[in-house]
């Protein structure tokens, strides 16, 4: 090991036999830097010097300070003045709770008192801890070193296109999507995609179908420019193609979520996938597909979309990231019939011009370097552990009191209640025990057609899951009638119109 006279200067500890050169200097030059032994701003030796020093080749030096910028614990050019950096990742990777700017989804409304009202069942909120904070950190960190000024310049309205180019094939092998990155658009979510589409396709009083009990998101979105809302009922094989027909022949758009109805959680049966691309093909119009939670598939394997049987360029489809990566990102796609693109991209240069660029770059490099799938499969398993959790705790507790629905996907499930136990009261009552339920009447339009409850079981772990349905059934149970009608529940999912 080094032997020259800087050694007291510079100490690293010896190299343990079998441990590669480059390994071993980057481990021992980063330990130096988090251990304080290099202060933030202290300049560090010449590549060549310091080859010299530790008796190995200069190029692993450059090798090793050049990873060591793009980490962002260096900062400088490398060989003329490398420094260490006055802002170190790992006050962001030892973090006890994540930062603020990637915390979780903003209550919407918030809640009255959040400071006694427990989130352990809030509706669709994945758990921001489950992503991989660090890395991105390192990622960021090394676009912003590598890239230099062409992170800066006017953007692509499309999206970046190494993004765009890894959405496309991500979307044709894992959910079967039929296209091309030209037809893909980055948006800042499915939020803007259905704004976007709502102002192209609708206008005053043009009628949409939409699923009904269904998201309100979209439900806003189109009433924003006057349609008007055709509500279609959802059985257990989905959106109800025939009824729907019945209540408006000619619809100009028709919204669903196929794969896994929002709210109910029930899948778009192939036999009427294929009624509804046919109706839509005869009256030409289009069909937006929100795929919102397309990837979290537990039991069975994931359903391709309806986009891929679509011959005709009727299905617009749209994902997000905000899910699936962090809710602050703030980044989704929508793949594009041909006939939309150029008119969603004129719209978009009137409304935001384009998608910001550095998180685009360090998405595709998420993407790119395979730990994007790798975080989906373990967030996946940590989401099916708390789905698992609530079920079990369910079994135990909520027997006669809510009648709970394995989901084969997404992050909530729905619970039927008994008829005596409205879902408003039983929403009330939980709040009191320190629990916060979501009623499914705030997803009907009009008089809600069944009794129930929205339970996510993303956001929180397994044992405050347990102690949360210990709550909520301590508040059910004291909302039951004594007496056997009291303990019906509704349990199965048959229409009623
Ligand atoms: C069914 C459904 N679609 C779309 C969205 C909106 O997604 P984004 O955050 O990407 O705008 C949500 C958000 O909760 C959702 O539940």
């Amino acid at each position: 090991m080094a032997k020259s006279d800087r050694h007291q200067e510079f100490p690293l500890a010896p190299r343990p036999a079998g441990t590669p050169l480059h390994r071993w200097l980057h481990a021992e030059l980063r330990r130096a830097i988090v251990d304080g032994r290099l202060k933030p701003g202290a300049r560090l030796p010449s590549t060549r010097s310091l080859a010299t020093q530790q008796v190995v080749a200069r190029a692993t030096v450059v090798a090793v300070f050049e990873q060591l910028q793009a980490e962002g614990y260096l900062a400088g050019r490398t060989g003329s003045g490398t420094v260490v950096a006055h802002e170190l990742p790992d006050r962001f990777l030892t973090a006890a709770k994540p930062a603020p700017a990637i915390g979780r989804v903003v209550p919407m409304p918030p809640p009255e008192d959040p400071g006694i009202r427990s989130r352990v069942f809030s509706v669709c909120e994945p758990d921001s801890g489950t992503f991989p904070l660090a890395l991105w950190t390192q990622l960021v960190a090394r676009r912003l070193r590598l890239s230099g000024a062409t992170l800066f310049d006017r953007g692509d309205a499309r999206g970046y296109r190494p993004l765009r180019e890894a959405v496309a094939a991500y979307l044709r092998t894992a959910r079967s999507v039929q296209c091309d990155a030209e037809q893909v658009v980055i948006v800042n979510g499915t939020q803007q995609a259905l704004d976007f589409i709502a102002r192209l396709t609708l206008g005053p009083d043009a009628p949409v179908w939409f699923e009904n009990p269904g998201y309100p998101g979209a439900a806003g979105a189109f009433r924003a420019v006057g349609a008007k809302l055709v509500p279609v009922p959802v059985d257990a094989q989905g959106f109800d193609v025939v009824a729907a027909i019945r209540r408006e022949p000619a619809p100009r758009l028709a919204y669903v979520t196929p794969g896994h109805q929002f709210p109910l959680g029930v899948t778009l049966s192939l036999q009427r996938q294929l009624a509804l691309l046919e109706h839509a093909n005869r009256r030409g119009f289009h069909i937006f597909e929100d795929d919102y939670d397309g990837e979290y598939r537990y039991d069975v394997r994931p359903l391709g979309a309806l986009q891929g049987h679509d011959r005709r360029g009727r299905v617009i489809y749209a994902g997000s990231f905000n899910k699936l990566v962090f809710a602050a990102l703030r980044l989704g796609y929508v793949v594009l019939p041909p006939d939309l693109v150029e008119p969603f991209l004129a719209l978009r240069d009137c409304v935001d011009r384009y998608p910001p660029t550095l998180e685009q770059a360090v998405l595709a490099d998420f993407f790119r370097e395979g730990h994007f799938e790798r975080h989906l499969r373990r967030s996946r398993n940590v989401y099916l552990e708390r789905r698992d959790a609530l079920l079990a705790a369910a079994a135990q507790h909520l027997s006669g009191l809510l009648d709970v629905q394995e989901p084969p996907a997404g992050f909530n499930l729905v619970g039927w209640l008994p008829e005596a136990i409205p879902a408003i009261r039983a929403q009330a009552r939980a709040a009191e025990h320190n629990v916060q339920v979501t009623p499914l009447s705030s997803y009907y339009i009009g008089k809600p057609v069944r009794n129930g409850l929205l339970l996510g079981y993303a956001s929180a772990k397994p044992r405050a899951i347990t102690a949360g349905v210990e709550r909520l059934a301590r508040a059910l149970a004291s909302l039951r009638p004594s007496g056997r009608d009291g303990r019906r529940t509704q349990t199965s999912i048959s229409p009623r119109r």
